[in-house]
């Protein structure tokens, strides 16, 4: 049931707010699923009048809306939400809020603390929310949202937990991770549990390795001050990637409620072999990148990037060669990469089945027969493939590559941003698709001594030349010759 509630957004003037939250709250207005008395609380540092907050709002849903800006779906959105000034260090700001909140002529008693914030800033603005009185339940419940990353490793990731369990109960918190709220990312749960076809072959017998992408061409843009001090691996590893990991190898759940998926993922998570200090460079690669040509154009190496440090040693690419301990996948390498300022956007599940036990047309003139894959392109080709051998017509004894395809939308259907589902799902009370923080913690056990290794290690950092697909020691990963990087959703020759 989605009750109407009042969403205060902190740094609603920041590029997540501007990019994400807005132009979902927008598309959200538009499909009517806004209830009507729920309102919104922009609050920012800059001393912006009303007008002007109008003004910028608009601006950042109109390069954003679908099909334009609807004029009468924005007057709507725009009247349900107002600026309020204030700085997050400042306990007058927390005062001002609760004085505005508790007209409920106006204001829903349930209300939502969107962190759209560095996230150093996490643990203070609880701490002045709760002095404030924000966060009593006595009338209506109060919910607040965190992006990631939860901490900066595991000791920050505690010590921000215990902070917030002094005032929230862990069903208040909703950890938000964008990928969890893409239909594709979803999809893979639908796809393994919804059909019996693949589930006997979902394992170490059938399963060679899984690889999991995310790469990007964009630099770090005007995101330096937040990256550098966080890199590949925190930024897209510890979250992203490694929730991407467990929906491919999690048991089926009893059911999709929040905790059972939790416990399957969790389970997951666990069982991720520790990786050894010793043998880092072995299932480990970092690399950031130097000029180059992206898309057609020169870019800039990260070192020259507005606002990074020039002895930066901040990983911009990361590769980790993962096992997971378990009946299932014993012996099966997943193998997780993400870059910026590499060849093309895209990210994708890519699984490499066994190549069949007997090469049983080698007599004639197939050589090899290659194994299967099954592709799920994420976005933004966004596709389930599975890759199969077929017989070439013709005279001989000839084959040739072909897809089973299953698009996941059709031309004429809509694509959600993940942040439109995940909003609603906040304001349902429904924290299936938020992450515990018994997985934050499991996930940042696994990166940790990655983390630690590389920060230990005084060698340079290889380079990778931007618009390539980043540094060659990734291809050292592989200890079969017969395993590569699959950078790309077309049909392999
Ligand atoms: C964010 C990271 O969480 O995810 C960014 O902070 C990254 O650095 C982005 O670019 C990628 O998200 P998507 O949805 O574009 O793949």
């Amino acid at each position: 049931m989605k009750e109407p509630c009042t969403i205060v957004i902190f740094g609603a003037a920041g590029d997540l707010s501007r990019n994400k939250l807005l132009p979902a709250l927008y598309h959200l207005e538009a499909a009517g699923r806004l209830p009507e008395e729920t309102r919104i609380v922009a609050s920012g540092r800059r001393p912006w009048p009303q007008q002007q907050w109008r003004q910028e709002a608009r601006q950042a849903i109109v390069d954003k809306a679908r099909g334009g800006l609807d004029e009468t779906t924005f007057c709507r959105f725009i009247e349900r939400s107002e600026y309020y000034r204030g700085d997050l260090g400042d306990t007058a700001l927390y005062q001002g809020l609760a004085e505005l909140l508790a007209d409920r002529q106006r204001f829903s008693a349930n209300i939502i603390f969107y962190m759209a914030v560095s996230p150093s800033a996490y643990g203070p603005i609880i701490e002045q929310l709760n002095r404030a009185g924000l966060l009593q339940e006595q009338d209506g419940w109060r919910r607040i949202v965190i992006e990631k990353p939860f901490g900066y490793d595991l000791q920050s990731a505690t010590a921000l937990q215990s902070q917030l369990n002094r005032f929230v109960d862990e069903e208040q918190v909703y950890r938000i991770d964008h990928y969890l709220g893409k239909g594709t990312v979803q999809n893979i749960l639908v796809f393994r549990f919804g059909n019996v076809l693949m589930e006997p072959l979902w394992n170490r017998n059938y399963i060679d390795h899984v690889q999991i992408t995310h790469t990007e061409p964009q630099g770090v843009g005007s995101r330096a001050g937040f990256y550098d001090g966080t890199g590949a691996v925190r930024d897209m590893i510890q979250s992203h990637l490694l929730q991407l990991l467990t929906f491919v190898a999690m048991e089926a759940p009893i059911s999709m409620a929040a905790e059972a998926l939790h416990d399957e993922k969790l389970k997951v998570l666990r069982s991720i072999r520790p990786l050894a200090m010793d043998e880092l460079s072995r299932c480990a690669v970092r690399g950031r990148y130097a000029s180059g040509t992206v898309e057609g154009r020169p870019a800039k190496g990260y070192l020259e990037e507005p606002g990074v440090p020039t002895d930066s040693r901040t990983e911009t690419y990361a590769a980790l060669k993962l096992f997971i301990d378990n009946w299932r996948w014993a012996g099966v390498p997943f193998y997780l990469r993400t870059g910026k300022r590499l060849a093309k956007k895209q990210s994708m599940v890519a699984i490499c089945f066994k190549h069949p036990p007997q090469q049983f047309f080698r007599a004639s003139h197939i050589k090899c027969e290659a194994a299967n894959w099954l592709l799920m392109g994420i976005q933004p080709d966004e596709c389930l493939r599975v890759e199969m051998t077929v017989k070439a017509p013709g005279l001989e004894m000839a084959t040739r590559r072909t897809g089973l395809d299953a698009s996941y939308r059709r031309t004429d259907e809509v694509a959600n941003d993940a942040y439109e589902e995940l909003l609603l799902d906040i304001m349902k009370g429904d924290r299936s698709l938020f992450l515990s923080y018994r997985e934050v913690q499991s996930a940042w056990q696994v990166v940790d001594p990655v983390l630690q290794g590389w920060a230990a290690q005084k060698s340079e950092i290889p380079e990778y030349a931007a618009g390539s697909w980043g540094p060659a020691e990734a291809d050292g990963l592989f200890d079969e010759k017969c395993r590569f990087w699959r950078n790309s959703l077309e049909l392999l020759p």
